[in-house]
């Protein structure tokens, strides 16, 4: 059955110009795109967001991040997508993921690890409905 992701290229990957990139591998891989927006993060989404962490020695670092420049927020769908991108993403620091995955090719720091992507149905559920209204999202099938 057919799965719903986020994906945010995070700050650090929209300022290195890896956005084209990283959309380029989820499109040749045969996702399909479902919503995209370019904007910058309130403080009150990144909270809600990484709720998750709230309390962590890192989570107002992580909150500061998010917000501290744009992003481009996408829907990407797809069978199995939730696990297959997180496998097309890497491991979480940039330093320990495999090469041939977006943070092993283009990473190699801890918290500027480029993009992120759901990991679960359920937080995927939680996190397209935090970051986009059911309008912005688009349903669509290949002419053939
Ligand atoms: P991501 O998987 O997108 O969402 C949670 C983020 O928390 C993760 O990326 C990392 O950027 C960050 N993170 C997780 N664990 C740590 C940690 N131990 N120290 C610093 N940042 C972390």
């Amino acid at each position: 059955m057919s799965e719903r992701t986020l994906i945010v290229v995070k700050p650090d990957g929209v300022q290195r110009g890896l956005a084209g990139e990283i959309i380029s591998r989820f499109e040749r891989k045969g996702f399909k795109l479902a919503g995209s927006k370019f904007m910058r993060v309130s403080e009150e989404l990144a909270r809600k967001h990484y709720q998750v962490h709230e309390g962590k020695y890192f989570y107002d670092r992580l909150v500061r991040y998010i917000c501290s420049g744009p992003v481009l927020a996408m829907v990407w769908e797809a069978e199995g997508i939730i696990a297959m991108s997180r496998k097309m993403m890497g491991a979480t620091f940039g330093y320990d993921a495999e090469p041939g995955t977006i943070r092993g090719d283009y990473s190699c720091s801890k918290g500027n690890n480029l993009v992120h992507g759901s990991d679960s149905v359920e937080s995927a559920e939680f996190e397209i409905g935090l970051w986009f209204d059911e309008g912005e999202l688009v349903s669509w099938e290949p002419a053939n």
